[in-house]
Order: C-alpha cells, then sequence, then structure tokens
C-alpha cells in the first residue's frame, strides 16, 4: 500500500529524518489540559519526531502538527498517540467491568465512541486494547485487560480493535489501535508490576499469545512492547517475540512500539550495556518506534555507521510508520482530525453517555442476593453510608486520562437521586477509603437507624490499581472491614447491600458473610451512579458475569478456572483428604468462580446433542434450552466448556470454547445453539503444531464454570 508515494519520499529523506520518524515523545499538563515544551517544539521542528503521546484537544494537536507540517523540510505530519483505555471522555466502566458484560456489541461501542471522541480531539491513535492474560489480584494492571481467560480474552480483544479501528482506517472517526503488552505483562513475578516473567512454552502458546494472535487477525495496526523480560529476554530487545513470532508466524504488517522508556530499562534489566547497546537490541529486534527513551535519535546513526544496525533495519521502520500515516489520510490532509467544531459536537453526546450508562449496569455483577434483597422498591427509606456513595473521582477508575474527576461523573448518590426522594437517602461516609484512622462510624450507626435498608458504598481509591499499583493484600482497605461488621452487628434486621468498587478481586471472605446482597461495579464510569441505581431499582436486571476468579484467600493466587488437574487431584466429596493437592486451612474453590454471576430471575438449562462422534469434516450441534423460570425479564450469559480428557501435553480440567448473551422474558424459553468443530478443540502441542488430537471429550452448557460435565463425545481420527 502507497509503496510508490513512500518510496518516492524516503528518496528524498535524510538518514536523521528516517530516523526521527521512529522517535516518540511526551507532551506535560497542567491544569489547563495538555502543554508543550519549547524543547519539544525545536525537536519537531528539526524533523526529529514521528509521533507525540499525551497531546490531545482539537487547538494543542493542530499548533504541533502545523510546526511539522509547515516548518520541517519534508512536512511529515505528526501521529499523535494517547491512553484512551475505557473511554476518552464519556468513561466506560474499566475494562475489566466491561469484560463482566461478556457483551461483545457493547464493548465494541464503547470503543466505537472512544474513537470517535478522541479522534474528534486530534488523537489518531490509542495504546489499547491491553490483551494481557491476568490471574494475579495483586497486579495493579489487571484491571485494564479481560482477565483470566484465553478464549474470552481473544473475543474481547477483537472487539476492541474493531470497534477502535472500525472498518476504515482513513474515516477522520477511527484510532490505529495498539495490542499490549507483548508478552507476559500479566504474569509478573508476585503480581507486582514490572517484575520479572517466566512462562513455559506450553503456557506462552495456548494461554498468554493467543490474544495477541486474535489482534492481528482483527487488523490491529500496531502493536507495543511489555515493560518485563520474558523468560530472560526483556521484552524491548526479543527477537523470539517480534521477529519470529509476530512477524515470520503472524504475518504482522504494522508496526511496533516501545512502551514509555522500556527500551532504556533494558540497562537495569541487565541485558543492555548502556544507552546505545539498549538502541541496537531494540531495533534489530524489531521494535519501530521508541517511546520516550530518545536513544533512537541519539544513537542509531553512529550503530549504522559502525554496522550494529542496518541502514535497511531504520528503512523499514520508517516505512512502517509512514505507511501508517498515509493509511490515516494524514498526507492528504494532516489537520483532518484536529476539528474544533466537531470535537465541540462530539464530545459527552448524549447518545455516549446512554451507552456509559447501560454499559455500567451491564458490567455490574451481582455476587449475593439472599432473600431478594436486591431490587429495591422506591418507597424505602435508605441509609446511603461509605467512602465511595458521593465519590465522583474514583468511580471513573484508573486510567481516564481525559475523564473528568471533578465533578462530572455522576456518583451513587446522584444515581439514587434519580429514583427516589432526597429526604429518603440519609447519608454517611462512616470511614475514608484507605485511611486506618478512626472513622465516624457512630454518626453513620445513628443515622442508619430510620432506614429500611443500608447500602453500603466501598472499594479501593482508583489509583489502588493500574500501573504501578500492585498490592500484598487483596482486602477493603482501611477500616472498610471494620465499618461493615459495625453496622452488621448493629443492624442484625436489616437489609444490608455491599456496593463495590474496585479494580481488582478482592478476598470477601469475611464480607459476604455479613451482607445480604453485593454488587461488584469495578469502577463503573461516568454514568456509574446512574447504572448502579438502575440495577439497584430493578430498572435493569443484572446479567453480568465474573471474567476473573475471585479467591477466598490471597494465598490461593494464582488461582484460575482453567487450571491443571494434577497428578493427586482432591475428591470433591472429600476435600481435605492427605497427600492430595489440596492446602491445611482452605478448600481449593475460590469464593466467586470464573462465569459465577446471579440475575433477578432465574434460568433452568435443558441441553442435548445431536451426536457424540466427531471427525474433522463433521461438527456437532449443541442446543441449550433455556427458561426464564422467575420473576424478571432478563439476560443470561450461556457459557460452553469442554474438557479434553487425555492429550501429549496435560490438558485444562475444562476450557470455555463458546459463550452467548441472551435476552428471555419471564416464563418464556429460548433455544441458544454450539456448534463445536475440531477448531474448537485445537491446541498447540509439543512441536507446537496446533492439532486436535483423537479421544475422549466432556462438555456442559450453564451459567457459570463451576458445573458439573452431562455430556460427553468422541473425536474420532476421520
Ligand atoms: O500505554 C501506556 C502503557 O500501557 C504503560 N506505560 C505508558 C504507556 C503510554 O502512556
Amino acid at each position: 500500500l502507497f509503496k510508490l508515494q513512500i518510496d518516492s519520499l524516503m528518496s528524498l529523506m535524510t538518514l536523521e529524518e528516517k530516523i526521527g520518524q521512529t522517535a516518540m515523545y511526551s507532551g506535560g499538563w497542567d491544569k489547563t489540559g495538555p502543554t508543550i515544551s519549547d524543547h519539544n517544539r525545536t525537536y519537531i521542528r528539526e524533523g526529529n519526531v514521528g509521533a507525540m503521546l499525551n497531546v490531545y484537544s482539537a487547538k494543542a494537536t493542530k499548533n504541533l502538527q502545523k510546526i511539522a507540517v509547515e516548518e520541517t523540510r519534508l512536512g511529515i505530519p505528526l501521529l499523535f498517540g494517547y491512553d484512551v483505555i475505557h473511554g476518552h471522555r464519556t468513561i466506560f466502566p474499566i475494562n475489566l467491568g466491561m469484560a463482566a458484560s461478556w457483551d461483545l456489541e457493547l464493548i465494541k461501542q464503547s470503543a466505537r465512541i472512544a474513537a470517535e471522541e478522541a479522534s474528534a480531539e486530534g488523537i489518531h491513535w490509542t495504546f489499547a486494547p491491553m490483551v494481557d492474560i491476568a490471574r494475579d489480584p495483586r497486579w495493579g494492571r489487571i484491571s485494564e485487560g479481560a482477565g483470566e481467560d484465553v478464549y474470552l480474552g481473544s473475543q474481547i480483544a477483537k472487539a476492541y480493535v474493531k470497534g477502535f479501528q472500525g472498518d476504515d482506517l482513513a474515516a477522520n472517526n477511527t484510532v490505529l489501535a495498539c495490542a499490549k503488552h507483548f508478552a507476559g505483562y500479566g504474569a509478573a513475578q508476585a503480581g507486582r508490576d514490572y517484575h520479572t516473567v517466566d512462562i513455559g512454552t506450553n503456557e506462552l502458546w495456548n494461554t498468554y499469545l493467543p490474544p495477541f494472535e486474535a489482534t492481528v487477525n482483527a487488523g490491529v495496526a500496531t502493536f507495543m512492547t511489555a515493560f518485563n523480560e520474558l523468560n530472560g529476554i526483556p521484552a524491548s530487545g526479543n527477537n523470539f517475540l517480534f521477529r519470529e513470532v509476530l512477524r515470520d508466524t503472524w504475518d504482522f504488517k504494522g508496526f511496533v512500539v516501545s512502551d514509555y522508556t522500556a527500551i532504556n530499562e533494558m540497562i537495569s534489566h541487565g541485558f543492555a550495556t548502556n544507552e546505545k547497546d539498549a538502541a541496537r537490541l531494540a531495533m534489530n529486534a524489531g521494535i519501530d518506534m521508541d517511546m520516550m527513551g530518545n536513544v533512537n535519535k541519539q544513537y542509531l546513526k553512529e550503530l549504522i555507521t559502525e554496522e550494529k544496525v542496518t541502514k535497511q533495519t531504520v528503512d523499514e521502520a520508517c516505512r512502517k510508520i509512514l505507511e501508517t500515516k498515509f493509511k490515516l489520510g494524514l498526507f492528504d490532509d494532516p489537520y483532518r482530525y484536529s476539528n474544533a467544531t466537531r470535537e465541540k459536537e462530539t464530545i459527552y453526546k448524549k447518545e455516549y453517555l446512554d451507552a456509559a450508562r447501560k454499559s455500567a449496569a451491564a458490567a455490574s455483577v451481582l455476587l449475593k442476593n439472599d432473600n431478594k434483597t436486591l431490587p429495591i422498591t422506591p418507597d424505602k427509606k435508605i441509609a446511603l453510608l461509605g467512602p465511595l456513595a458521593k465519590d465522583e473521582e474514583s468511580i471513573i477508575g484508573n486510567w481516564a486520562a481525559a475523564g473528568d474527576r471533578t465533578g462530572k461523573a455522576v456518583s451513587i448518590y446522584e444515581g439514587l437521586l434519580e429514583y427516589v426522594d432526597k429526604r429518603n437517602i440519609l447519608y454517611a461516609k462512616g470511614c475514608t477509603i484507605d485511611s486506618t484512622e478512626a472513622g465516624n462510624f457512630d454518626q453513620a450507626i445513628r443515622i442508619a437507624k430510620d432506614a429500611d435498608i443500608i447500602l453500603l458504598a466501598m472499594g479501593e481509591h482508583y489509583h489502588m490499581s493500574g500501573e504501578a499499583a500492585s498490592r500484598t493484600s487483596i482486602k477493603l482497605p482501611g477500616l472498610q472491614s471494620e465499618f461493615i461488621k459495625k453496622v452488621a452487628a448493629e443492624f442484625p434486621d436489616k437489609p444490608i447491600v455491599l456496593i463495590l468498587m474496585n479494580g481488582r478481586p478482592l478476598d470477601l471472605s469475611e464480607e459476604h458473610l455479613l451482607v445480604d446482597a453485593m454488587l461488584e461495579t469495578w469502577f463503573p464510569g461516568t454514568m456509574g451512579g446512574a447504572g448502579i441505581a438502575d440495577i439497584l431499582f430493578g430498572t435493569y436486571n443484572p446479567s453480568a458475569k465474573l471474567p476473573v476468579t475471585f479467591p477466598r484467600t490471597i494465598g490461593q493466587v494464582p488461582i484460575y478456572y482453567n487450571m491443571k488437574s494434577t497428578g493427586r487431584p482432591i475428591t470433591p466429596s472429600h476435600p481435605s483428604e492427605d497427600y492430595k493437592s489440596n492446602y491445611l486451612d482452605s478448600p481449593n474453590t475460590p469464593l466467586y468462580t470464573f462465569g459465577y454471576g446471579l440475575s433477578y430471575t432465574d434460568f433452568e438449562y435443558e441441553v442435548t446433542a445431536n451426536s457424540t462422534v466427531l471427525t474433522p469434516l463433521s461438527s456437532i450441534q449443541v442446543t441449550a434450552e433455556i427458561t426464564n423460570t422467575g420473576d424478571y425479564d432478563g439476560e443470561e450469559i450461556v457459557q460452553l466448556y469442554i474438557h479434553d480428557k487425555v492429550r501429549s501435553t496435560t490438558p485444562p480440567v475444562k476450557e470455555l470454547k463458546g459463550f452467548q448473551k441472551v435476552f428471555i422474558k419471564k416464563g418464556e424459553s429460548k433455544k441458544v445453539i454450539f456448534t463445536i468443530t475440531t477448531d474448537d478443540l485445537k491446541f498447540y502441542n509439543q512441536q507446537l503444531k496446533q492439532v486436535a488430537e483423537p479421544g475422549e471429550f466432556e462438555f456442559f452448557v450453564g451459567g457459570n464454570s463451576e458445573l458439573p460435565y452431562t455430556h460427553h463425545f468422541k473425536l474420532e481420527e476421520k
């Protein structure tokens, strides 16, 4: 694509100008928004910059673009990249929450809206989606991904790419997506951010790489390196990842950017001797653009003279970056994204806020609902207690870079006001999120005396998850658990609902015994409080299911539903048996399993399959007839799990292989059909070939991952 134009442009470029295209620098911030230093302006003017990050707004991007286009020798436009992670201005639930919706259309729509808003503010490129599989809730960035499962994660990865990029990169309302962080970032040792990653071949190919491959198949335009090392080689200098896997095996044609100063960090990793050596390693490994490291600019020319990097390698990097700029149409009109009128008309459109509200409800997982505590009728007097009840800062979560934390978001309190009269909401904070200094429990208890129902809004501060926000404890921080205990002890006869906001699975083993209902809302975004109120009052019947396991205790981590059997699996009826793979002090099972989530209604399943034999040329049709037997219309996320009983590398005890979200009116039934083919049974074997091996399989279809197998089939060779 654009070969002739690029050839002709590159024939005019000096080596310095080509190197300039491979460098990205960051703008700064102050209260007024993005700021640009004189130093950056000079760099751009000298033709040393290919892309900028952290600069947005039609005005700021236009001003900088003007320098690149009008004041440099060849007028090559800049690329503007930004972290548009779960919304741009209109903030959607954090990505882990969006994943809990299991709603691929909704996820795609959220990315589409984010792209509409971001592109109207001059942004061409988002550093999303993060498709790292994460199974360790201590890791703060678990909040930014789709959770623990390879199948769900891969489907969601594709939905984001399609949403951001649309069908046409040349349209001025689409943005380039970026699959990150290649690879293994989610497997940081002990959940500590940036820590060492060592993943065996089997796990790497069967669990960690497939979501990335899915983004390539969906046409993702760019990739980002991970900060971590993978099996002894830092990602930003990793030939195997970026040349062998990404380019040679998956045939990725876009360009690769390093994470922020990740090239330089190879020195601290003990892999590069100095910055020059780091530049050499990264460029030779196929890292086309250096984010903020300033090493390409400083050393590539010298490295070429010394024949440590070839001109051709730099040419290839430059060509891919230019090709991307051509694809976006920037050579036709470099200002096409920076349009102040469009910006004004686009951000916070009513329809975007409505979609964010629906998403907040669709992302919230009802973990517990004893005695039908929820939904509430609007005639009730409500005590709304807790540090997150009136919060408008944390509710939009981490990585909401252009999100407004100063009052734009709808708090839970404001959400309730749509349903109940102010006089019927009795508010007290009770304690802060994370301080251990005595809270004002007494005032809260006094207030709650008059209420019919108590809502506790609790969880984490937004800066407790995201980058560099790992925790060794996954309990509710500060005095919040104490507060819950106190409220539960004072009011044994009043219904208590715990509404949670957090960026990771929490250990709720004490809390779930103390309250009647629990709603996991993650960080639900700009319209969070409204979406939560829709659930509390039954306008929206909860449908979300956990995309990640909630352990009983941090000691079980890593814990995920698709574990291996081991040679000494427990017998479920005798879980504590000696010399079996178990703990002395905890069951193996989690508190809440992957795929779990309640509804206000009930669903019954009847599952049939049209065959018990599968061949490479045939398929098995599985029909699940689901009946809504409860009192509310509702959506169910119908999940298919398969178990390969024996194979040449040991199988997980179950694997999600399909899901569908269906709406069923009360009293009605719907059929959901899954078609199993050999493709669904494939895995990477010891020779790293994707194969389905003949033998026995079992499966079940249901509403969570912990159900027993009900069906079986045999895969025959022909
Ligand atoms: O996109 C991010 C990345 O995920 C973590 N480091 C900084 C980048 C740019 O802000």
